[in-house]
């Protein structure tokens, strides 16, 4: 293992939608700067052809911010860590071909990082409002493209025991959100409108699936006939309900999530559970490991709201702990639209 004083890592990247960058001085963010595309609003959903655009404008801006405001020279850097997948294939390409470009023109290493691996290692970076989960541990990962229970032994050995067979978890919060008439991401804007609501109001069916795995395409349809059948007896249905749709809404897709965990911690008897993924930003689902450790005596791990949506410094604390290891990537590394956790 390295035994460096201090190490810098510039991290990129660049799956999706948002072009982000960070500086970390070992295990401490030292700035994370991510520019989200707008564009992407007008037409309810993530237009691949124009995310790779956005990142080649957005990519040079926001790594020039993450280094003048972490206060380095780039000739501090120790190594570049980039996403290298699962994501957008145009998207992730502008990261890595920057990545390299970078590492080779100041010869210093290139780190490859898995995206998923990162929703679930940022529990890692060192901050005074977060603490670390200890292995082995359970991560429920929840993303616009993933839902996943991993099940993490150690930095790089994790094991994906769950995981959904159709739709993600921050799909089904978007396309439920889509019926409403809510603009993308709609899963923010259902969080906000359950806050006053009645989440017993109505009810929503909660899926059989086997295992640990998951299904949320069903609730969408049920969504989509139950607001169908009530705008056509009442067209302001949605208006004048909207708080309580949205918390009923929440409460089943958190339902879902939590007997499937309750499922887990049984099975492996793991009661370490940390929540990773956009998905973590949700209030209910917060709340919901809250109350399960007093509840059921599990200790729980929710990262901070920065480090719950996408955002380089997940990215730059894999890359930390793969630079201790000395595991590098060469020159000829290509891009992985899909890229499983191994
Ligand atoms: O991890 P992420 O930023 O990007 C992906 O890798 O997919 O996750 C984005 C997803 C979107 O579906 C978004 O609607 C959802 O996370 N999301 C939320 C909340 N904040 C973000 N869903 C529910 N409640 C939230 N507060
Ligand atoms: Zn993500």
């Amino acid at each position: 293992m390295l035994d460096h004083k201090t190490i810098y890592i510039l991290a990129i990247e660049s799956s999706c939608d948002d072009t982000s960058a960070a500086v970390l001085m070992n295990d401490k963010v030292l700035s994370n700067i991510v520019a989200t595309q707008a564009i992407h609003k007008e037409y309810g959903g993530v237009v691949p052809e124009l995310a790779s655009r956005a990142h080649q404008q957005n990519i040079v801006p926001v790594v020039d911010q993450a280094i003048a405001k972490a206060n380095i020279d780039k000739k501090q850097l120790s190594a570049i860590a980039f996403t290298r997948g699962p994501g957008l294939m145009g998207s992730l390409l502008v990261g890595t071909s920057f990545a390299k470009s970078l590492s080779l023109g100041l010869h210093i290493p290139l780190i490859e990082v898995n995206h998923m691996k990162a929703h679930i290692l940022a529990h890692f970076i060192d901050d005074e409002n977060m603490k670390a989960p200890t292995f082995p541990f359970l991560a429920l990962t929840i993303s616009g493209g993933h839902t996943q229970i991993v099940q993490v032994n150690d930095f790089f050995d994790m094991k994906i025991i769950g995981q959904t067979l159709d739709d993600a978890v921050g799909e089904a919060f978007d396309k439920s959100a889509k019926i409403l008439g809510l603009p993308y991401p709609g899963g923010p804007l259902i969080d906000k409108h359950a806050a006053n609501g009645n989440h017993l109001r109505f009810n929503f069916p909660i899926p059989k699936v086997k295992d640990l795995n998951f299904s949320f395409s069903g609730l969408k349809t049920s969504i989509l006939y139950f607001i169908q059948k009530q705008t056509k007896e009442d067209p302001n249905f949605i208006l004048d309900n909207l708080e309580d749709i949205c918390a009923s809404i929440q409460y089943t897709i958190i339902t879902i999530l939590m007997l499937k965990l309750k499922k887990a911690v049984k099975l492996t008897g793991i009661k370490e559970i940390a929540i990773g993924g956009g998905v973590s930003a949700n209030s209910g689902i917060r709340n919901a490991l809250l109350e399960a450790q007093t509840k059921y005596g599990w200790n729980t791990y929710v990262p901070k709201f920065e480090y719950c949506t996408d955002n380089a410094a997940m990215i730059g604390i894999v890359g930390y702990y793969k630079y201790k290891n000395e595991i590098f990537a060469q020159q000829d590394v290509t891009a992985k639209a899909r890229y499983l956790i191994s």
